[in-house]
This record gives structure tokens, C-alpha cells and sequence, in this order.
């Protein structure tokens, strides 16, 4: 980025030479996994019976976004390797949900952008399929997860996590020069920015909506992954953060810009203490359960943001970007004797806290990569 001072970019620089000098060899090491968590500091294996989970496409994602700043073919190989196993979850598509998005935009996205090659297109649009198939029209939504303890059960469920699928509508509608799949996305949007987004900028996770007419029902009873009904899971903010300023760039639309600066001064005036991210941003002051993923994804936003707005209104994003960032960095094992980069990341408020994510280590590598004007846009 061309506003970045000298000092700043001295150490962005010096995180991707980090990023780049382990990552080079766990690509190798790890080229036979996807990745979830390091437990005993190795990485597991999602693949096999876990191919479907939701995070399957952060690690190509993250071998993609080291490729394309570095050419070493190390990254191309791994992931290529993933991005196939991928095929196994998309033959049983029934076992898919919303994340599909999350999955291909990353695993198969970065992959057709490099060589334009037809498989990788063809995995993007089967997976822009599954996701289309998912769309409320009475509701204008797309319904996130799959059957609960009934069948009907889950069926006006939006969670504002898919703001990170949508990017793949969009694109799927200008591959087929069919505007479709973009009307669903920004459908969708607008129902998020009035039954997941609150007037003070903090956003619910789980909202019920009757799905038969779209009506709001109400948030869901078991906050899901955050603290209790009415608080603020920190990654959800976060998902919002960034999925609606990627709305505003897919779509032009003004309200998501607005919408994505409102959830970012919230999110802004919840961190600024210590720039670190709690699992959730009303919850007790103890036990301290922080959060590097939304960390890291909201300082992706925060750079978007600050490309988009006028001049005199970029430093105030991208200073909390970096200071993020930076903070975050202090969580961060440089060393090869581990797996993982960024710990203390939480998988919810109530589980896996102050862990370890291959999406923390995504989301903070793709921030740094954006510092580096690196391009495309993964999403
Ligand atoms: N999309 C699931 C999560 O953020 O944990």
C-alpha cells in the first residue's frame, strides 16, 4: 500500500520474510493434510472423513496467497494437492452448507485467477451452485446450516458468518453474465444489515427468521459462539466487518460501505485498549479469552476500508489495522519447530479458548499480504 510510512513498511516487510521463511518449509511438510489445528505443535489432518468442514480451503488459501508473493513453486504444489481433495467433499454436496464459499473462493479461486485453468473454474461454479441452492426467495436469504434436530428446524437460520460466501455469488454472476447469483448476494446483505447488525454497530451471531414469509423472529436463545443473547462474538463482528465492505466492492452499493465503517468503529472502540480482540466483546473481564482470527480478519477489512474512503479518513483505519496487527504479532511462533503461527485464537466464547486456528494464521497472513499491495483480491 502507497501510504504506508517508511517505518511501517520496514515491518510489514520483515512479517512476510517471517511468513515466508516458515511457511516454506511446513508447506512441504504439511502437503499431505489440511489443516484445522496444531495439536502438540503438528498440524492434523481435516481430510477424509472431515473433508467437508468449513475451514478445508484456508490452507490452499494460505499456500495460494504465499505463491503469489513469492513464486516458489513449494506453494503452488501443496496447494494444487488440497484444492483436488476438496473434490471428494463436493461429490456428496448434500453434506455442504453455506461455507462453501470459504472453502472454494479460497482453495480454487487464487488457482483459475493464476492459470485460468477450466477445472478450477469448474470447482468454483458447482460450489456457487450449492450455495445459489441455498437461497430463501421469500426471505432474501440464504440459509446457513443444515438440518438440526428436525428437519425443518434450521431452515430460517442466518448467521452472519456468510458474509464471507458471498463473494463467490458474485463472482459466479460474472462468469455467466447472469445477474442471479449477485441479486441473491446482495439479498442477502440487506437482510443481514437489518437482522444481524444492531444500530450501535455490533452485530448478532444466529437470527431466526420464520422461512416461510422471512419475517425476524428474534436472535437465537444460545448466542452460539459467543458469550450470552445480546453480546458480541468478536470473529462474528469481525466477519462483518470484512463481508460488508467486500459487498461494497463487488456491488458499489453505499450502504454496505456505511455499514462496514459503522461495524468497524465499534469494533475500533472495543480493541483500542490493547488492540487485542476478546473471544467476545461483552463478556466478563475474566477469564481473558482472546481472539486472533477476528483480530486478523478485521484488520483485512480495515485495509479495504481505508483503500475505499477519501484521503483524510485512511490513516484512522489503517492505523488500527496495523496496530491490530501488531499486536497480534506478539502471539505469533516464528520458529520451525511448530506448525502453527498465530496462537490465542478462540473457536468460540464456550470452547477452544486461546488455541490455535489455521484461519488465524490465514487471516493474519492475508492482512500482512495486502500491506504488501499484493494482488488479487482473494474474495
Ligand atoms: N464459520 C464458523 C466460525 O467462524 O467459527
Amino acid at each position: 500500500m502507497n501510504i504506508l510510512t517508511n517505518e511501517e513498511k520496514i515491518w510489514v516487510d520483515s512479517q512476510w520474510e517471517k511468513l515466508d521463511k516458515k511457511l516454506s518449509k511446513i508447506a512441504v511438510r504439511s502437503r499431505e493434510k489440511i489443516p484445522f489445528h496444531s495439536t502438540d505443535f503438528m498440524h492434523d489432518n481435516r481430510g477424509g472423513e472431515l473433508i467437508h468442514l468449513w475451514t478445508n480451503g484456508f490452507w490452499p488459501g494460505l499456500m495460494w496467497l504465499m505463491y503469489i508473493g513469492t513464486k516458489n513453486d513449494e506453494y503452488k504444489k501443496t496447494a494444487e494437492t488440497t484444492e483436488k481433495w476438496l473434490d471428494e467433499a463436493m461429490s456428496t454436496p448434500e453434506r455442504l452448507g453455506h461455507d462453501v464459499g470459504f472453502m472454494w473462493r479460497l482453495a480454487s479461486g487464487p488457482h483459475y485467477e493464476i492459470d485460468k485453468n477450466q477445472e478450477s473454474w469448474n470447482r468454483m461454479r458447482r460450489a456457487a451452485n450449492v450455495l445459489m441452492a441455498r437461497y430463501n426467495p421469500a426471505g432474501g436469504f440464504i440459509r446457513a446450516w443444515n438440518w438440526g434436530a428436525t428437519k425443518g428446524e434450521k431452515a430460517g437460520w442466518t448467521i452472519i458468518d456468510t458474509m464471507m460466501n458471498l463473494p463467490l455469488l458474485y463472482w459466479a454472476s460474472l462468469q455467466d453474465e447472469d445477474p442471479r447469483f449477485k441479486m441473491a448476494a446482495m439479498n442477502h446483505t440487506d437482510k443481514a444489515m437489518t437482522s444481524h447488525v444492531r444500530p450501535d454497530g455490533s452485530v448478532r451471531h444466529v437470527v431466526k427468521h420464520d422461512p416461510f414469509t422471512g419475517e425476524f423472529i428474534g436472535e437465537d436463545e444460545t448466542a452460539c459462539q459467543g458469550y450470552g443473547v445480546d453480546s458480541s462474538w468478536s470473529r462474528g463482528q469481525a466477519w462483518a466487518l470484512y463481508g460488508f465492505i467486500l459487498g461494497y466492492i463487488h456491488t458499489g452499493k453505499q450502504e454496505y460501505l456505511d455499514t462496514s465503517k459503522r461495524v468497524a468503529h465499534y469494533f475500533i472502540a472495543n480493541v483500542c485498549k490493547d488492540w487485542l480482540p476478546r473471544a467476545d466483546f461483552r463478556s466478563p473481564a475474566e477469564p481473558v479469552y482472546y481472539d486472533t482470527s477476528a483480530a486478523g480478519c478485521a484488520a483485512c477489512g480495515l485495509i479495504e476500508i481505508a483503500k475505499i474512503v477519501p484521503e483524510f479518513e485512511k490513516r484512522m483505519y489503517l492505523d488500527a489495522a496495523i496496530s491490530i496487527l501488531k499486536a497480534t504479532e506478539q502471539f505469533a511462533d516464528w520458529t520451525t519447530d511448530t506448525d502453527y503461527i498465530i496462537g490465542m485464537a478462540s473457536g468460540a466464547y464456550n470452547n477452544e479458548q486461546n488455541s490455535n486456528f489455521i484461519f488465524a494464521d490465514y487471516y493474519y497472513a492475508e492482512a500482512i499480504y495486502k500491506l504488501k499491495g499484493f494482488e488479487p483480491l482473494f474474495w
